[in-house]
């Protein structure tokens, strides 16, 4: 194979808990009385919690307190916390599994690669909370996408070097992070239209694997 390692982003790439993120964001919006749509929501993918709250605020009509900011981080977490606990196996995107399990069986390591405090327990309820070789993720890193902190952090878990790795991402941040990072990237979901993206595919089952051997 082309790749020693594959780091994949979990929100979007592994799970579809990208629709649980807007939830959270928009009911709190909702609250607030801020203008929020699907296009803002875009802008705080593969970005941390606190960034995605900054994104938000673009629109509000007043300026508010480092107590409030927090404050509100932490009641959208809790939606979104209450979203997720019903995942399950089933919520895993199609052709994550097939394409994991081909990589495995030819000998390239497998990771996480999030900005996700929530990773753990997005990982637990679709029971794939021991199979990846490496996880790293927003509890382990200072700075969140385009940043290649968190793919850096992956590659090193591994023990292989940036250039031996692909990244797997969604996110327009996610992208710029892995290139940074010295990586080639597969652009996936809204990354399909990415040119930087080295290569792309709708969704990880339309993917010609061929491509990678
Ligand atoms: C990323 C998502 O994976 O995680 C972002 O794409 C999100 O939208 C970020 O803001 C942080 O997530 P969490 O779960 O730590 O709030
Ligand atoms: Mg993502």
């Amino acid at each position: 194979m082309k790749y020693k390692a594959v780091i994949f982003d979990l929100d979007g790439v592994i799970v579809t808990t990208d629709e649980c993120h807007y939830k959270g964001w928009k009911k709190l919006a909702d609250e607030e009385g801020i203008y929020f749509d699907r296009e803002i929501n875009r802008r705080q993918r593969g970005v941390s919690r606190m960034e995605s709250l900054e994104v938000l605020l673009e629109k509000a009509e007043r300026t508010y307190t480092q107590e409030e900011k927090t404050e509100m981080a932490e009641r959208k977490n809790n939606y979104y916390r209450e979203y997720i606990k019903s995942l399950t196996p089933a919520d895993t995107l199609p052709g994550v599994m097939d394409f994991c399990s081909y990589l495995r069986e030819n000998g390239v390591k497998l990771a996480i690669g999030s900005s996700s405090k929530n990773t753990p327990t997005i990982l637990a309820g679709i029971g794939l909370d021991n199979y990846f070789d490496a996880v790293a993720d927003g509890n382990q890193i200072k700075n969140s996408k385009p940043d290649p902190e968190v793919f850096l952090l992956a590659a090193k878990l591994l023990g292989i070097d940036p250039a031996d790795c692909m990244v797997v991402e969604d996110a327009e941040a996610g992208v710029e992070a892995a290139l940074a990072g010295g990586m080639d990237v597969l652009g996936v979901g809204d990354s399909v239209v990415n040119t930087n993206a080295t290569y792309k595919a709708e969704s990880l089952a339309k993917f010609n694997i061929d491509l990678i051997k």
